[in-house]
């Protein structure tokens, strides 16, 4: 019996299903992880439906803010991040949580060792995605995030919160056409965090001109997009270490299989059941 479940409009393309049932599988629960097409005008009824007919729920685009006002209770990296991707119910009783900060977390730390206390970050976008891990990595010990984004007023948002926070974090705003400053910024961080949808299409020109990159060699790149970006083959042309998104959607995931069974997912299991978009490449 499904009493998990994805919701997302559209959610088609979702890798969530194979990846929670491989985990599930692992832990003799059988298949229970379902996927269901919600358009946002029918977000409270299904809320409503899900309140006494499942266990939990994965949200992606566009509900993970929509949902906010619908949930009883929110876990306080939700209410940081001010996005919700997992609900937990409970007796009717619905919290909501964003495990999206600690996925890119621990995707950084897989991937390339690198933890988020202390270092210098870059975020390439300051749209969903990049607010709620910008966000998390300010509350985890970030030393500093500079946000390169076209709608500058995003990214002031996104600081603003930060701020309100109390974080230490230090941040900061550059136009992605101010040649000196994007310099500047990519010279000064250990890591770049490309959080915009650019790349989702082959003809996506990059995030920024990519000449930048040969700044400095010594920084790590993960891209949040799964296909191999020009961002990433660039960067495998300068050698410097580099990865897209699958590890990401892994450890969110994994986080919310904690939440609801309060069991250690296999992760092998679960790196072995996502199956990569149609397009998709494993980088
Ligand atoms: P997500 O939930 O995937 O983060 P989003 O909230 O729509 O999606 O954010 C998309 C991000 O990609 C934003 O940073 C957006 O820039 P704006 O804030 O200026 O909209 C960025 N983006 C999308 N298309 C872009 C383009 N053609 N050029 C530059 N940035 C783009």
């Amino acid at each position: 019996m499904i009493k998990y479940l994805v919701i997302g409009d559209p959610v088609s393309h979702s890798r969530s299903p194979k990846m929670q049932n491989a985990a599930f599988e692992k832990c003799g629960l059988s298949s229970p992880y379902g996927i269901r097409h919600v358009k946002p005008e029918e977000l409270p009824q299904f809320i409503e439906y899900a309140r006494n007919h499942f266990r939990g729920v994965n949200l992606t685009v566009p509900h993970k803010q929509m949902v906010f006002p619908l949930v009883d209770e929110l876990t306080s990296r939700a209410k940081c991040c001010k996005s919700v991707n997992t609900l937990l119910i409970e007796n009717g009783h619905i919290l909501g949580d964003s495990t999206d900060g600690v996925g890119l977390e621990r995707a950084l730390m897989h991937n390339f060792s690198l933890p988020v206390k202390g270092k210098r970050f870059f975020f390439a976008g300051a749209g969903g995605a990049a607010r709620a891990t910008a966000i998390h990595f300010a509350t985890a010990g970030a030393k500093s995030i500079t946000f390169a984004n076209r709608t500058e007023s995003k990214a002031r948002e996104i600081i603003n919160d930060i701020t309100a926070l109390g974080s230490d974090c230090i941040c900061s705003f550059v136009a992605p056409q101010d040649r000196a400053g994007m310099l500047d910024a990519i010279k000064n961080c250990d890591c770049i965090i490309q959080a915009t949808s650019l790349g989702l299409k082959d003809d996506d020109p990059p995030p920024f001109d990519l000449e930048l990159l040969e700044a400095n060699p010594a920084l790590v790149i993960f891209d949040t997009i799964y296909k191999n970006t020009k961002l990433l083959q660039r960067a495998k042309e300068l050698g410097i270490p580099c990865s897209g998104g699958k590890e990401m959607l892994i450890q969110q995931g994994a986080e919310s299989f904690r939440l609801w069974t309060q069991q250690e997912p296999d992760l092998d299991a679960m790196r072995n059941g996502f199956e990569l978009p149609p397009g998709g490449v494993e980088v």
